[in-house]
């Protein structure tokens, strides 16, 4: 099977335009605005699309231990399987301005373990598949080459 190229900002076939991906934005400015970001005073919010059509979601949550906050996306995952699991398909990450908002490094290998390469991402390139966002990703298949 031939993944998706990693480039500009494009929709990837029926999946993405399949994508109510202005709700899931709107979702995600919900949990913005309910972000605990005191210190940072940087407000996060997260939705995602699960494979059986629920929406999950989340928002940053810092300490006064600053190192402990909570990214936006751990809530989400968190969210996921409290519900009942399932596989992300597509998600959309907002900053303060509602705009979509890239993942931090761990949050992009949570989103690479719940979704997998096939998950959808809103970029502020557009939309983009988890290969393009965590190239070689390092996941599960690792862990099963490794045990030889
Ligand atoms: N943050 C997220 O919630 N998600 C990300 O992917 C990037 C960073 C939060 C963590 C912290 O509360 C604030 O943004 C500033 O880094």
């Amino acid at each position: 099977m031939t993944e998706p190229a990693a480039g500009p900002a494009q929709p990837f076939g029926e999946a993405s335009d399949d994508v109510d991906w202005e709700a899931l934005r709107l979702r995600a400015v919900e949990l913005m605005e309910r972000a605990y970001a005191p210190y940072s005073r940087f407000r996060v919010g997260v939705a995602g699309l699960v494979d059986d059509g629920r929406v999950v979601a989340g928002c940053n949550v810092e300490n006064a231990a600053y190192g402990v906050a909570l990214c936006a996306e751990c809530g989400m995952v968190s969210e996921l399987h409290a519900t009942g699991g399932g596989r992300l398909t597509a998600v959309f990450c907002v900053g303060s301005d509602g705009q979509a908002l890239m993942p931090c490094g761990r949050c992009r290998q949570l989103l690479w373990e719940n979704g997998g390469p096939e998950c959808l991402l809103m970029t502020p390139e557009g939309v983009l598949p988890m290969t393009a966002v965590l190239p070689q990703a390092f996941g599960v298949d690792d862990l099963r080459h490794a045990e030889g």
